[in-house]
Protein backbone atom coordinates (compact mmCIF):
# COMPACT_ATOMS: atom_id res chain seq x y z
CA UNK A 1 0.00 0.00 0.00
CA UNK A 2 1.33 3.49 -0.86
CA UNK A 3 -0.83 5.49 0.80
CA UNK A 4 -0.43 6.57 4.59
CA UNK A 5 -1.17 3.69 7.00
CA UNK A 6 -3.29 5.96 9.14
CA UNK A 7 -6.21 6.05 6.48
CA UNK A 8 -5.67 2.42 6.57
CA UNK A 9 -6.17 2.54 10.58
CA UNK A 10 -8.79 4.34 10.76
CA UNK A 11 -11.49 3.12 7.93
CA UNK A 12 -10.53 -0.36 9.21
CA UNK A 13 -11.23 0.65 12.90
CA UNK A 14 -14.85 -0.44 13.51
CA UNK A 15 -15.09 -2.96 10.68
CA UNK A 16 -13.49 -5.88 13.18
CA UNK A 17 -10.58 -5.87 10.59
CA UNK A 18 -7.16 -6.02 12.58
CA UNK A 19 -4.33 -3.70 10.67
CA UNK A 20 -1.06 -5.28 10.01
CA UNK A 21 1.04 -2.42 9.73
CA UNK A 22 4.11 -2.25 8.03
CA UNK A 23 6.90 0.81 9.01
CA UNK A 24 9.08 0.95 5.91
CA UNK A 25 8.63 -0.36 2.07
CA UNK A 26 11.29 1.30 0.39
CA UNK A 27 10.56 4.84 0.63
CA UNK A 28 12.89 7.06 2.39
CA UNK A 29 12.09 10.67 2.71
CA UNK A 30 14.56 12.49 0.14
CA UNK A 31 15.97 14.91 3.02
CA UNK A 32 17.82 11.86 4.56
CA UNK A 33 19.12 10.46 1.49
CA UNK A 34 20.97 14.05 0.89
CA UNK A 35 21.72 14.19 3.98
CA UNK A 36 23.79 11.17 4.93
CA UNK A 37 23.03 8.41 2.31
CA UNK A 38 19.94 7.06 3.89
CA UNK A 39 20.81 3.37 4.42
CA UNK A 40 24.23 3.79 4.49
CA UNK A 41 24.57 5.70 7.48
CA UNK A 42 24.00 4.47 11.05
CA UNK A 43 22.55 7.74 11.03
CA UNK A 44 19.31 6.20 9.73
CA UNK A 45 19.19 3.96 13.11
CA UNK A 46 18.14 6.47 15.35
CA UNK A 47 15.88 8.01 12.66
CA UNK A 48 13.97 5.32 11.79
CA UNK A 49 13.55 4.03 15.76
CA UNK A 50 12.05 7.85 16.03
CA UNK A 51 9.66 7.35 13.15
CA UNK A 52 8.66 4.01 14.86
CA UNK A 53 7.87 4.92 18.31
CA UNK A 54 5.75 8.02 16.88
CA UNK A 55 3.39 5.40 15.31
CA UNK A 56 3.87 2.82 18.58
CA UNK A 57 2.54 5.93 20.55
CA UNK A 58 -0.01 7.46 18.20
CA UNK A 59 -1.29 3.92 16.63
CA UNK A 60 -0.24 1.28 19.39
CA UNK A 61 -3.70 1.15 20.89
CA UNK A 62 -5.29 0.12 17.81
CA UNK A 63 -2.28 -1.83 15.95
CA UNK A 64 -0.99 -4.84 17.47
CA UNK A 65 1.06 -6.63 14.73
CA UNK A 66 3.78 -4.32 13.16
CA UNK A 67 6.29 -5.11 10.70
CA UNK A 68 9.31 -2.92 10.85
CA UNK A 69 10.32 -3.31 6.96
CA UNK A 70 8.33 -5.24 4.04
CA UNK A 71 10.82 -6.72 1.44
CA UNK A 72 14.01 -5.25 2.84
CA UNK A 73 15.82 -7.84 0.36
CA UNK A 74 14.22 -6.80 -2.51
CA UNK A 75 15.05 -2.94 -2.08
CA UNK A 76 18.89 -3.30 -0.70
CA UNK A 77 19.15 -5.61 -4.29
CA UNK A 78 17.35 -3.44 -6.39
CA UNK A 79 18.72 -0.24 -4.69
CA UNK A 80 22.47 -1.02 -4.27
CA UNK A 81 22.92 -4.20 -5.87
CA UNK A 82 21.78 -4.08 -9.63
CA UNK A 83 21.07 -0.37 -9.56
CA UNK A 84 17.20 -0.97 -11.08
CA UNK A 85 15.36 0.88 -8.26
CA UNK A 86 15.77 4.27 -6.60
CA UNK A 87 18.77 5.44 -5.02
CA UNK A 88 20.25 3.41 -8.19
CA UNK A 89 23.61 2.66 -6.87
CA UNK A 90 25.74 -0.06 -8.15
CA UNK A 91 29.02 -0.90 -9.88
CA UNK A 92 30.32 -3.65 -12.57
CA UNK A 93 29.38 -6.08 -13.00
CA UNK A 94 25.99 -6.39 -11.40
CA UNK A 95 24.82 -3.37 -12.78
CA UNK A 96 25.56 -0.17 -15.29
CA UNK A 97 25.00 2.73 -12.68
CA UNK A 98 26.98 6.43 -12.35
CA UNK A 99 27.58 6.02 -8.22
CA UNK A 100 27.84 3.06 -6.23
CA UNK A 101 30.01 -0.45 -5.09
CA UNK A 102 27.86 -3.51 -5.49
CA UNK A 103 30.38 -5.16 -3.77
CA UNK A 104 29.92 -3.11 -0.55
CA UNK A 105 27.22 -1.02 -0.39
CA UNK A 106 24.56 -3.65 -0.05
CA UNK A 107 26.11 -4.92 3.00
CA UNK A 108 26.37 -1.72 4.87
CA UNK A 109 22.92 -0.65 3.79
CA UNK A 110 21.53 -4.11 5.12
CA UNK A 111 23.77 -3.08 8.29
CA UNK A 112 21.96 -0.53 9.55
CA UNK A 113 18.85 -1.75 8.13
CA UNK A 114 19.33 -4.47 10.55
CA UNK A 115 20.27 -2.45 13.36
CA UNK A 116 17.14 -0.40 12.73
CA UNK A 117 14.55 -3.26 13.22
CA UNK A 118 16.76 -3.82 16.19
CA UNK A 119 16.71 -0.54 17.75
CA UNK A 120 13.25 0.06 16.38
CA UNK A 121 12.04 -3.47 18.44
CA UNK A 122 14.05 -2.62 21.47
CA UNK A 123 11.73 0.60 21.75
CA UNK A 124 8.53 -1.37 21.33
CA UNK A 125 9.37 -4.20 24.14
CA UNK A 126 10.56 -1.42 26.33
CA UNK A 127 8.02 0.79 26.24
CA UNK A 128 4.97 -0.13 24.61
CA UNK A 129 4.41 -3.95 24.13
CA UNK A 130 3.25 -5.30 27.59
CA UNK A 131 0.73 -2.02 27.77
CA UNK A 132 -0.24 -2.79 24.17
CA UNK A 133 -0.28 -6.72 23.81
CA UNK A 134 1.02 -6.64 19.64
CA UNK A 135 3.88 -8.44 18.04
CA UNK A 136 6.91 -6.75 15.96
CA UNK A 137 8.37 -8.81 12.99
CA UNK A 138 9.74 -8.57 9.91
CA UNK A 139 8.46 -9.24 6.41
CA UNK A 140 10.82 -10.94 3.10
CA UNK A 141 10.17 -11.74 -0.22
CA UNK A 142 10.68 -15.31 -0.03
CA UNK A 143 11.45 -17.56 -3.40
CA UNK A 144 11.92 -21.10 -3.36
CA UNK A 145 14.73 -22.51 -4.89
CA UNK A 146 15.45 -26.45 -6.38
CA UNK A 147 18.66 -27.56 -7.52
CA UNK A 148 18.95 -27.16 -11.79
CA UNK A 149 21.07 -30.48 -11.83
CA UNK A 150 20.37 -33.11 -8.83
CA UNK A 151 24.45 -32.20 -8.18
CA UNK A 152 26.48 -31.69 -5.14
CA UNK A 153 27.07 -28.09 -6.62
CA UNK A 154 23.49 -26.93 -7.61
CA UNK A 155 22.31 -28.15 -4.14
CA UNK A 156 24.60 -25.87 -2.08
CA UNK A 157 23.92 -23.06 -4.74
CA UNK A 158 20.17 -23.68 -3.30
CA UNK A 159 21.45 -23.01 0.36
CA UNK A 160 23.64 -19.94 -0.78
CA UNK A 161 20.75 -18.94 -2.70
CA UNK A 162 18.32 -18.46 0.64
CA UNK A 163 21.24 -17.39 2.66
CA UNK A 164 21.68 -14.61 0.08
CA UNK A 165 17.94 -13.71 -0.38
CA UNK A 166 16.52 -15.17 3.23
CA UNK A 167 18.85 -15.45 5.85
CA UNK A 168 20.91 -12.82 5.60
CA UNK A 169 18.21 -10.45 7.11
CA UNK A 170 16.33 -13.09 9.62
CA UNK A 171 19.43 -14.90 11.01
CA UNK A 172 21.27 -11.57 12.71
CA UNK A 173 17.94 -10.87 14.28
CA UNK A 174 17.50 -15.00 15.60
CA UNK A 175 21.26 -15.18 16.02
CA UNK A 176 23.23 -12.34 16.18
CA UNK A 177 25.13 -12.48 13.08
CA UNK A 178 24.86 -12.85 9.50
CA UNK A 179 24.70 -16.63 7.58
CA UNK A 180 27.87 -18.86 7.53
CA UNK A 181 27.10 -19.49 4.08
CA UNK A 182 27.44 -14.94 3.42
CA UNK A 183 30.54 -15.16 5.31
CA UNK A 184 32.43 -17.35 4.03
CA UNK A 185 32.03 -15.70 0.04
CA UNK A 186 32.21 -12.51 1.19
CA UNK A 187 34.41 -12.48 4.32
CA UNK A 188 35.42 -9.42 6.07
CA UNK A 189 33.37 -6.99 3.04
CA UNK A 190 30.66 -8.44 5.41
CA UNK A 191 30.32 -6.14 8.61
CA UNK A 192 30.58 -7.56 12.19
CA UNK A 193 28.42 -6.97 14.78
CA UNK A 194 30.04 -4.96 18.28
CA UNK A 195 28.92 -7.06 21.72
CA UNK A 196 26.60 -4.35 22.28
CA UNK A 197 25.28 -4.30 18.78
CA UNK A 198 25.05 -8.26 19.01
CA UNK A 199 23.31 -8.11 22.70
CA UNK A 200 20.47 -5.58 21.05
CA UNK A 201 20.49 -7.78 18.48
CA UNK A 202 19.78 -10.80 20.76
CA UNK A 203 17.48 -9.00 22.97
CA UNK A 204 15.20 -7.69 20.13
CA UNK A 205 14.27 -11.27 18.60
CA UNK A 206 11.58 -11.53 16.24
CA UNK A 207 7.95 -12.38 17.87
CA UNK A 208 7.15 -13.60 13.99
CA UNK A 209 8.31 -13.87 10.54
CA UNK A 210 6.50 -12.96 6.72
CA UNK A 211 6.94 -14.46 4.37
CA UNK A 212 5.95 -13.51 0.61
CA UNK A 213 5.90 -16.34 -1.17
CA UNK A 214 4.93 -16.29 -4.97
CA UNK A 215 6.96 -18.70 -6.77
CA UNK A 216 9.99 -21.58 -7.30
CA UNK A 217 13.24 -21.15 -9.39
CA UNK A 218 15.97 -23.55 -10.50
CA UNK A 219 19.39 -22.77 -9.11
CA UNK A 220 22.37 -23.30 -10.94
CA UNK A 221 25.92 -23.36 -9.23
CA UNK A 222 28.34 -20.70 -10.84
CA UNK A 223 30.56 -20.79 -8.73
CA UNK A 224 32.25 -23.66 -9.47
CA UNK A 225 31.38 -24.31 -13.18
CA UNK A 226 30.95 -21.10 -15.10
CA UNK A 227 27.75 -19.38 -16.20
CA UNK A 228 26.81 -16.78 -18.86
CA UNK A 229 24.95 -14.50 -16.36
CA UNK A 230 25.82 -15.82 -12.62
CA UNK A 231 24.69 -12.69 -11.08
CA UNK A 232 21.15 -13.48 -9.91
CA UNK A 233 22.01 -12.86 -6.50
CA UNK A 234 25.01 -10.76 -6.53
CA UNK A 235 28.25 -12.82 -5.20
CA UNK A 236 25.51 -15.93 -4.26
CA UNK A 237 27.36 -16.85 -7.86
CA UNK A 238 24.24 -18.82 -8.69
CA UNK A 239 21.67 -18.55 -11.87
CA UNK A 240 18.23 -18.39 -11.67
CA UNK A 241 15.72 -20.18 -14.02
CA UNK A 242 11.94 -20.72 -14.03
CA UNK A 243 12.98 -23.08 -17.14
CA UNK A 244 14.89 -26.30 -17.79
CA UNK A 245 14.93 -28.10 -20.66
CA UNK A 246 12.18 -26.29 -22.72
CA UNK A 247 9.42 -26.83 -19.97
CA UNK A 248 8.65 -24.08 -17.27
CA UNK A 249 8.99 -25.15 -13.44
CA UNK A 250 4.80 -24.28 -13.50
CA UNK A 251 2.55 -22.85 -15.19
CA UNK A 252 3.60 -19.17 -16.33
CA UNK A 253 1.64 -16.17 -14.97
CA UNK A 254 2.02 -12.68 -15.51
CA UNK A 255 5.07 -11.71 -13.58
CA UNK A 256 7.89 -13.17 -15.73
CA UNK A 257 9.34 -14.78 -12.54
CA UNK A 258 6.44 -15.86 -11.34
CA UNK A 259 5.61 -19.71 -11.71
CA UNK A 260 2.95 -21.60 -10.30
CA UNK A 261 4.90 -24.31 -8.02
CA UNK A 262 2.21 -25.14 -5.00
CA UNK A 263 5.26 -27.56 -3.62
CA UNK A 264 7.35 -24.04 -3.09
CA UNK A 265 4.69 -23.20 0.07
CA UNK A 266 6.32 -26.38 1.83
CA UNK A 267 9.75 -25.33 0.97
CA UNK A 268 10.12 -21.67 2.08
CA UNK A 269 8.07 -22.53 4.79
CA UNK A 270 9.63 -25.81 6.43
CA UNK A 271 12.91 -24.13 5.92
CA UNK A 272 12.06 -21.00 8.01
CA UNK A 273 10.43 -23.47 10.29
CA UNK A 274 13.43 -25.36 10.98
CA UNK A 275 16.10 -22.44 10.36
CA UNK A 276 15.05 -20.35 12.82
CA UNK A 277 13.54 -23.02 15.79
CA UNK A 278 9.57 -22.40 14.72
CA UNK A 279 9.27 -19.06 15.00
CA UNK A 280 5.97 -17.43 14.69
CA UNK A 281 4.90 -17.27 10.88
CA UNK A 282 2.63 -15.13 8.82
CA UNK A 283 1.99 -15.99 4.71
CA UNK A 284 2.30 -12.23 4.91
CA UNK A 285 1.65 -12.63 0.57
CA UNK A 286 0.83 -14.90 -2.39
CA UNK A 287 -0.99 -14.19 -4.56
CA UNK A 288 -1.59 -14.57 -8.78
CA UNK A 289 -0.77 -12.06 -11.60
CA UNK A 290 -2.90 -11.78 -14.93
CA UNK A 291 -2.03 -9.90 -17.36
CA UNK A 292 -4.89 -8.80 -18.68
CA UNK A 293 -6.05 -5.17 -18.24
CA UNK A 294 -9.84 -5.58 -19.81
CA UNK A 295 -12.57 -6.01 -17.50
CA UNK A 296 -14.25 -8.81 -19.58
CA UNK A 297 -11.19 -11.38 -19.72
CA UNK A 298 -9.95 -10.24 -15.88
CA UNK A 299 -13.19 -11.16 -14.06
CA UNK A 300 -13.24 -15.17 -14.56
CA UNK A 301 -9.85 -15.33 -12.99
CA UNK A 302 -10.20 -18.92 -12.38
CA UNK A 303 -6.64 -19.92 -12.82
CA UNK A 304 -6.23 -17.37 -9.60
CA UNK A 305 -8.83 -19.28 -7.80
CA UNK A 306 -6.65 -22.84 -8.69
CA UNK A 307 -3.02 -20.87 -7.44
CA UNK A 308 -5.41 -20.27 -4.04
CA UNK A 309 -6.38 -23.59 -3.67
CA UNK A 310 -3.39 -25.33 -4.27
CA UNK A 311 -0.77 -23.33 -2.26
CA UNK A 312 -3.52 -23.29 0.79
CA UNK A 313 -3.54 -27.12 0.70
CA UNK A 314 0.30 -27.58 0.57
CA UNK A 315 0.28 -24.78 3.08
CA UNK A 316 -2.34 -26.36 5.61
CA UNK A 317 0.17 -29.86 5.16
CA UNK A 318 3.01 -28.05 6.57
CA UNK A 319 0.69 -26.37 9.14
CA UNK A 320 -0.22 -30.31 10.27
CA UNK A 321 3.14 -31.31 10.18
CA UNK A 322 4.06 -28.69 12.86
CA UNK A 323 4.42 -25.34 11.45
CA UNK A 324 4.03 -22.08 13.27
CA UNK A 325 2.12 -19.96 10.75
CA UNK A 326 -0.60 -17.82 12.39
CA UNK A 327 -1.72 -16.59 9.00
CA UNK A 328 -2.40 -15.98 5.50
CA UNK A 329 -2.72 -13.10 3.50
CA UNK A 330 -3.59 -12.91 -0.01
CA UNK A 331 -2.03 -10.22 -2.39
CA UNK A 332 -4.08 -8.30 -3.18
CA UNK A 333 -7.80 -7.31 -1.87
CA UNK A 334 -7.62 -4.77 -5.54
CA UNK A 335 -5.74 -4.25 -8.61
CA UNK A 336 -3.18 -1.71 -7.43
CA UNK A 337 -0.15 -0.20 -9.05
CA UNK A 338 3.00 -3.10 -9.05
CA UNK A 339 6.48 -0.82 -8.65
CA UNK A 340 8.13 -1.02 -12.53
CA UNK A 341 5.11 -2.86 -13.76
CA UNK A 342 2.85 0.25 -13.03
CA UNK A 343 -1.02 -0.92 -13.94
CA UNK A 344 -0.06 -3.36 -16.62
CA UNK A 345 -0.23 -6.84 -14.41
CA UNK A 346 -2.92 -7.75 -11.44
CA UNK A 347 -2.94 -9.49 -8.58
CA UNK A 348 -6.60 -7.89 -7.40
CA UNK A 349 -9.39 -10.73 -6.37
CA UNK A 350 -11.39 -7.16 -7.22
CA UNK A 351 -10.92 -5.51 -10.64
CA UNK A 352 -10.45 -1.91 -10.36
CA UNK A 353 -11.20 0.44 -13.68
CA UNK A 354 -8.21 2.86 -13.02
CA UNK A 355 -10.11 5.76 -14.32
CA UNK A 356 -13.24 5.81 -12.56
CA UNK A 357 -12.23 4.05 -9.71
CA UNK A 358 -15.04 1.69 -9.49
CA UNK A 359 -14.49 -1.39 -8.28
CA UNK A 360 -15.87 -5.27 -9.39
CA UNK A 361 -15.54 -8.44 -7.54
CA UNK A 362 -13.75 -11.29 -9.37
CA UNK A 363 -14.83 -14.65 -9.34
CA UNK A 364 -12.25 -15.00 -7.01
CA UNK A 365 -13.32 -12.51 -4.49
CA UNK A 366 -16.80 -14.50 -4.26
CA UNK A 367 -14.47 -17.83 -4.26
CA UNK A 368 -12.16 -16.53 -1.26
CA UNK A 369 -15.34 -15.28 0.71
CA UNK A 370 -16.95 -18.47 0.59
CA UNK A 371 -13.89 -20.76 1.43
CA UNK A 372 -13.14 -18.28 4.53
CA UNK A 373 -16.78 -19.01 6.12
CA UNK A 374 -16.89 -22.70 5.46
CA UNK A 375 -15.94 -24.63 8.43
CA UNK A 376 -12.84 -27.43 7.68
CA UNK A 377 -12.65 -26.64 3.90
CA UNK A 378 -8.88 -28.08 4.05
C1 LIG B 1 25.63 1.89 -19.25
O1 LIG B 1 24.78 3.00 -19.20
C2 LIG B 1 25.21 4.04 -20.09
C3 LIG B 1 24.33 5.26 -19.82
O2 LIG B 1 22.97 4.93 -19.80
C4 LIG B 1 25.10 3.52 -21.53
O3 LIG B 1 25.51 4.54 -22.43
C5 LIG B 1 25.99 2.29 -21.67
O4 LIG B 1 25.84 1.74 -22.96
C6 LIG B 1 25.64 1.24 -20.62
N1 LIG B 1 26.62 0.17 -20.66
C7 LIG B 1 26.27 -1.11 -20.70
C8 LIG B 1 27.41 -2.09 -20.69
O5 LIG B 1 25.10 -1.50 -20.72
C1 LIG C 1 -13.20 -15.39 -19.44
O1 LIG C 1 -14.12 -14.73 -20.26
C2 LIG C 1 -13.57 -14.26 -21.48
C3 LIG C 1 -14.65 -13.43 -22.18
O2 LIG C 1 -15.89 -14.08 -22.18
C4 LIG C 1 -13.11 -15.43 -22.29
O3 LIG C 1 -12.52 -14.99 -23.50
C5 LIG C 1 -12.05 -16.20 -21.49
O4 LIG C 1 -11.67 -17.35 -22.18
C6 LIG C 1 -12.62 -16.58 -20.14
N1 LIG C 1 -11.53 -17.14 -19.35
C7 LIG C 1 -11.67 -18.19 -18.55
C8 LIG C 1 -10.46 -18.59 -17.76
O5 LIG C 1 -12.72 -18.79 -18.40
Amino acid sequence: MNYPFYVFVICCFGQGIKPFVTLNHYDIPQLLEDRYGSWLSSEIQLDFSYFAQVCFEAFGDRVTYWTTFNEPNVFIYDGYLTGTYPPSRCSYPFGNCSYGDSALEPYIATHNLVLSHATAAEIYRKYYQEKQGGMIGIVISATWFEPYDDTPADRLAVQRSLAFSFAWFVDPLVYGDYPPEMRQVVGSRLPTFSVEERKKLLEGKLDFIGVNHYTTLYVKDCMFSSCSSPYSLGEASVYLTGEKDGAYIGEQTAMSVFFVVPRGMEGIVSYVKERYNNTPMFITENGYAQPTSVIEDSLNDTKRIEYHEKYLAVLSEVVRKGADVRGYFIWSLLDNFEWLHGYLIRFGLHYVDFQTLQRTPKWSATWYKEFLCEDNKI
